[in-house]
């Protein structure tokens, strides 16, 4: 009996301690902005191979970087709360010294994806070309925020 009570009192004490890690895990919102950019990275190889004709162009691949983007600039914003400067990231201190600055490339992104979603309408950008030209305009926007706010290597 006595081993079994125990037995229950550990399980639960480490049933506990996990739900502690996972929770904690869910707070930290480092690993969720750098997630979200690997995606917009992938996004970029997708649409940017196409672009240079390494991957053959279907309006169905276009529609979908595309979509990774437009999702990508609509949430990434929220994953830079005071105090998540600290920790293992590569957001430059400037993300939060110059918010408004940070908050207006996030916009310039974020209006470059609307309209690429637009011209990507329900089946994709129906040919390369109008891939290009809805594409293109989000691979702008990635030099002048990462030159600002992301820690130069
Ligand atoms: C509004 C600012 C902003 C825009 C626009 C932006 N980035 Fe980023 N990016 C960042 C910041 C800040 C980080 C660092 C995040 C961190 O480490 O906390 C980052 C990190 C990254 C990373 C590394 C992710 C990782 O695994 O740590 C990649 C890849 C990346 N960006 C690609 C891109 C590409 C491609 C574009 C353009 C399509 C782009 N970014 C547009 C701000 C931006």
């Amino acid at each position: 009996m006595r081993i079994i009570r125990n037995a229950t009192t550990l399980g639960l004490i480490a049933g506990l301690g996990l739900a502690g890690a996972v929770a904690q895990a869910a707070a930290d919102p480092i690993p969720t902005r750098q997630a979200i950019m690997s995606s917009v990275g992938a996004a970029a190889g997708l649409g940017g191979g196409m672009m240079k004709g390494e991957i053959a162009y279907a309006p169905a691949a276009g529609k979908a970087a595309i979509a990774t983007m437009r999702a990508a600039s609509l949430s990434f914003g929220n994953f830079f709360p005071a105090g998540s400067d600290k920790g293992n990231s590569d957001a430059a201190a400037k993300v939060w010294s110059d918010a408004a600055g940070f908050a207006a490339q996030l916009a310039k992104f974020t209006a470059a994806t609307a309209s690429a979603a637009e011209a990507s309408g329900k089946s994709g950008p129906a040919d390369l070309d109008a891939f290009k030209e809805a594409f293109g305009p989000v691979l702008g926007t990635c030099k002048s925020c990462h030159e600002t706010y992301r820690k130069q290597k």
